[in-house]
Formats: structure tokens, C-alpha cells, sequence
């Protein structure tokens, strides 16, 4: 009795510093009506709830619709409405909500609505103990394949797979971040948000240095997917540097007849002189052509009978590359799947030959880029300078990116990596050494490793090396030149219990002897590279404190601290 006095109170109470209260219409609808006063509507999230939609509605008309988790017995964070965007006049939120069995008293009794409330700021500070310090993630909500990735006068700009309300899956929004340096990253506003087409799936940018669209010399385009009903691509220009864009009046530019149907990859092919673009389409990619960026032209697919086909083909890119110590240049096909060596997402390549219509490749094995397990999506950027490819990766598996242990973001991107060919016994392989931006945040040498540190390891022959912690929490890694293998062992490393695909021994095959080896750490990931770029293995960690202890047998560690 007395307990439900106190909740009582506390609802009116609630009610009364929030809004309005709700008009509960069904156990599944709700509306509630808002004076705009200050920037932002906090909305309360529960991860644990199911997704409810809402609508923002002003004079009658729908002007933002999006789902969120909204807290029904406690609040597990907050997230930002903007509704300074909306006029300052009044505007009504409709949520349709949607759980099994819940009846209108139980709506009426959700915590979320005392405490929505409205607030000028909204607190980006970061909470959490497992964010990254260099790497780059969002300020809040969930993240996951980089998108659009471009450089431009001086600044290398990041888009990525958000959600703005919740820090699970939903939502897809293009969020931006800037950087003059691949390792700093500020904030922006978000870039492309959802419309009547759908969703904003993943795509890539392009600067159109010689006008070719009619937008302007040096416009922004970014091809993306509309995730509606079907999967079909779209159009965006920007013409302030890729802050604002604006969509194309005729989308969707290419529709399909195939239900995965996305991610387009789209660059200029000096070769042929022509806008190549290639989405991904089931287990094969499609190439297309355009002079425009706004026709699309089929040319040809790629993929049957080569590689891992265990399921849908993601995150396509193509292109040129140097192949190391040579004046030779050879095309790259990435392809992002699951069904990596290490188990679920992962980076596959195939080395070949493209003319702008069709990709062939004598590849017959199946290689891949990183040997880690969370390393996914990776593309590159667009325009960067002095020729060079860099690659970004989503740090992250599809397996358990839901349920690693962080709430106020999910999910950071990998380090920057250049890309290059080498060869080894007549192979072609893909080299991937960390950008030399990196170089820059040596610190000074430090006795033992923290947090955030870089281990330099020269090796002769075969190795050992352990980090670890007072709580005998470890990742034990191993050079074996025999078998010519590098393996990573997080499954002692922490907290591996949210997932049963988390604990693991990942191993690399090693091309060529190793002589040193770059490894960073960064608060919840390892990330360990050859020095000479031939070979990369990235795994998330999340031990209950950092590893301060460093063992190593066989080999020689230099620890430097990491300025950021
Ligand atoms: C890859 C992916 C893409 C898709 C995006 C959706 O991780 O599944 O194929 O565009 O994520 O967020």
C-alpha cells in the first residue's frame, strides 16, 4: 500500500517535471504533446525493452519517425532528441509500442514518461572505462561499418553506420566525424539521415574534382543504400565539404531484383576514364559505370566460384595498388562476409585485373586482410593524398557486436592502416601496416604497459609474449616461425562471458620470416601488426583492469606510452 502511495507521488511528480503527461489511447499507442523550450528532448532508454516507433508530428504532419527502446522499469541511459529543429512552437510525439501482453495501465506506468524531459545540452562526456582513447568511436550510440570515407583539403572525413537513439542496431543514419590526422577525430552533426526510401545503409563518397555531376567543382557525392522494402541505391551531393548533403530528386539512381542488395563502393577509374560503382549483390559484387555519378550502367558480376561463401558478400571496395619493390600495379577487390577464419565477420581480398567493365582473378585461395576477429567492413578512402589507400575496419564482429560490455557508445573502428601489395613464393598478398600518422603518438618509453600503450617486439625466432593484469586476466600471443603462424589468445583476457563466440585463439598465417612486431593497446582492443606490413590480427579485450604486466620469451619489447 505504501509503496504504491510513493509511486504515485513520484509519477505526478514525474509528470509534472516533464512535459505533459501521456494520453495512453491502447496498450500499444501512445501520444504525448511538448512546448518546445529547450534543444533537446532526453528520451530514457532500456536496452532490454522491445523497440517502440515514434513519430514526431507538427501541424499534422510527420516530420522525423524513428524506434527506440524506451524505458519501461528503468533507465538504462539517455538519448538526445533535437527539437530546436522542429520550431518553437508545439509538436506531438506518437509512439506506437509493442510488447506481448502489455495491458494500457502497465503504458501508463512505464517509467519513460517522467523522465523525458527537455535539456539545452546533452552530456557527450565519456563514462566509460572501455573506450578507446585513439581510436575513433561515437560520441554516443551504436556504431558500425565506416562509410563514405573522403580526404579534401587538408581533412579526412569519416561517416558511419549510427544509431542516434540507442546504443543497439536501428535507426541507420550516417553519423560524421572529422579528422586532420586519421587519429583525433571531432564530432560533426550527423550527414544523411533516414527518408521515405529508408533506412541509410552503408556507401562511399566522392569528390568530383572535374564536375562531371554539374554540381560544382569539388562537390561531395555519396552513394549510398536505401534500406526500404527492397534494397536500392541512392544519390547525395554536398557542396560544403561533405557537412550537409543534399539527396537527389530522382532516387533511388539503381534499383535490383535481388533482396541483398547494397553497400555501393563508388570511385573514378582514371583507366577508363569513368565513375566505376560496385554494391554488393547476394555472394557476388556488380559493377557499374556511369559519366555522370547519376546514370548507372550493369557491366558485369564478380564472385561466383571465388572465395568464402558461407553467406551475403558486404562492403565491397576496388583498387589500384603498388605491388612492393616492383613499378607494378595490380587491382584489390575487398569483400567483407562472414565465414573468416577466426569465425564470423571478417576482411576477404582477391588480387586481380579490372578495365572499368570487368574484375578477373587467377586467385584461387581464399585470403584475408586481418586474422583477428574484429576487424569487419573495411573500406577506404577516397582522394586521399600521395596516392596512398588507407583503410579503416569496423572493430567489431556481427557474432556479439550487440553485447560487448559498454553502453553509452557500442563499438569503435581499427587504427588506420595503408594498404600495398607484396609478393611471397609467387603469391600476391595484401600488405597492411599501421599509417604513419601513428609514429606521431609515440611517447616516451615506459616500464611497464597501461591502458594505452605501443609494444615494439623484435623477434629472431620463435616467441611469447603475455600481458596481464593482477587479477590473472591475460592475452597470451605467440610467434611460430615454423609453422609460420601468430596467434592472439584472449580467452583468458577478462570478461568473455557475454558471448560464447568471444573467447578465442585467433591465428594468422605469417608470409616471410617476422622481425619486429607493432602492438597497441587501446583500453578494450590489441591490435598486433608486422612492422613490414605483412600481417595484421585485431581483437577486442575488456579485462576488469588494464594489463599492466608484460611477459615476453624469445624476444625483446620496447614499451612505449601513447600521446592522444
Ligand atoms: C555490414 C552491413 C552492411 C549494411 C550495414 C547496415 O556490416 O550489414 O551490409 O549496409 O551493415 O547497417
Amino acid at each position: 500500500m505504501k509503496r504504491s502511495l510513493l509511486f504515485l507521488a513520484m509519477f505526478f511528480l514525474g509528470i509534472m517535471a516533464s512535459a505533459q503527461a501521456p494520453e495512453i489511447l491502447s496498450p500499444d499507442h501512445a501520444m504525448l504533446r511538448i512546448d518546445v523550450k529547450d534543444r533537446y528532448l532526453l528520451l530514457p532508454v532500456q536496452e532490454s525493452e522491445d523497440n517502440s516507433n515514434v513519430k514526431v508530428i507538427v501541424s499534422g504532419e510527420q516530420k522525423q519517425a524513428f524506434n527506440i527502446r524506451l524505458a519501461a522499469t528503468k533507465v538504462d541511459y539517455f538519448v538526445p532528441l533535437d527539437i530546436s529543429r522542429f520550431g518553437s512552437g508545439s509538436l506531438v510525439l506518437d509512439f506506437v509500442l509493442r510488447k506481448a501482453g502489455r495491458t494500457a495501465e502497465d503504458v501508463r506506468k512505464m517509467v519513460c514518461w517522467w523522465e523525458i524531459r527537455q535539456d539545452d545540452r546533452f552530456d557527450t562526456s565519456n563514462r566509460e572505462r572501455f573506450r578507446p582513447a585513439y581510436h575513433h568511436t561515437p560520441e554516443y550510440g551504436w556504431m558500425n561499418d565506416p562509410n563514405g570515407m573522403f580526404f579534401k583539403d587538408g581533412v579526412y572525413h569519416l561517416y558511419y553506420q549510427w544509431n542516434p537513439y540507442g546504443s543497439q542496431w536501428e535507426n541507420m543514419t550516417w553519423g560524421h566525424s572529422a579528422s586532420q590526422d586519421l587519429v583525433h577525430w571531432k564530432a560533426m552533426p550527423a550527414a544523411i539521415e533516414p527518408d521515405a526510401l529508408g533506412t541509410i545503409f552503408s556507401g562511399s563518397c566522392v569528390v568530383d574534382v572535374a564536375n562531371t555531376s554539374g554540381m560544382g567543382r569539388g562537390a561531395v557525392a555519396a552513394l549510398f543504400t536505401s534500406a526500404g522494402r527492397s534494397q536500392t541505391q541512392s544519390l547525395a551531393f554536398s557542396t560544403d565539404d561533405g557537412t550537409t548533403f543534399t539527396k537527389f530528386a530522382s532516387n533511388p539512381v539503381i534499383t535490383g531484383d535481388i533482396r541483398d542488395f547494397r553497400d555501393p563502393k563508388v570511385f573514378w577509374n582514371e583507366d577508363a576514364r569513368i565513375w566505376n560503382l560496385i554494391p554488393a549483390a547476394g555472394q557476388e559484387m556488380r559493377i557499374y559505370s556511369s559519366a555522370d555519378l547519376k546514370s548507372w550502367k550493369y557491366e558485369s558480376s564478380f564472385g561466383k566460384g571465388y572465395g568464402e561463401h558461407s553467406s551475403v558478400w558486404e562492403c565491397p571496395d576496388l583498387f589500384k595498388l603498388p605491388v612492393r619493390g616492383t613499378g607494378k600495379q595490380m587491382w584489390m577487390l575487398v569483400c567483407n562476409t562472414s565465414g573468416a577464419p577466426a569465425g564470423g565477420s571478417g576482411t576477404q581480398y582477391f588480387i586481380g585485373s579490372f578495365d572499368g567493365h570487368e574484375f578477373t582473378t587467377t586467385q584461387k585461395e581464399t585470403l584475408w586482410m586481418d586474422y583477428g576477429k574484429d576487424h569487419y567492413a573495411t573500406v577506404t578512402f577516397d582522394n586521399a593524398p600521395q596516392g596512398r589507400r588507407i583503410a579503416l575496419a569496423w572493430m567489431s564482429n556481427w557474432q556479439y557486436a550487440g553485447v560487448v560490455p559498454t553502453t553509452q557508445f557500442r563499438s569503435a573502428n581499427s587504427l588506420p592502416r595503408d594498404l600495398d601489395i607484396f609478393e611471397h613464393e609467387g603469391r600476391y598478398f595484401c600488405g597492411v601496416t599501421p599509417s604513419m600518422e601513428l609514429l606521431a603518438l609515440r611517447g616516451d618509453r615506459i616500464r611497464k604497459p597501461s591502458g594505452t600503450c605501443e609494444i615494439v617486439v623484435d623477434l629472431k625466432k620463435s616467441a611469447s609474449i603475455v600481458l596481464s593484469n593482477s587479477k590473472g586476466e591475460k592475452v597470451v600471443m605467440e610467434y611460430d616461425p615454423l609453422n609460420a603462424t601468430f596467434s592472439v589468445d584472449r580467452t583468458l583476457s577478462g570478461d568473455t562471458s557475454f558471448h560464447k563466440d568471444f573467447p578465442a585463439r585467433t591465428i594468422a598465417p605469417v608470409r616471410g620470416a617476422i622481425r619486429q612486431l607493432r602492438i597497441f593497446v587501446d583500453r578494450c582492443s590489441i591490435e598486433v601488426f608486422d612492422s613490414e606490413g605483412r600481417m595484421a590480427i585485431t581483437n577486442l579485450v575488456f579485462p576488469s583492469e588494464p594489463y599492466d604486466n608484460l611477459v615476453v620469451k624469445g624476444c625483446k619489447a620496447t614499451i612505449y606510452s601513447v600521446n592522444h
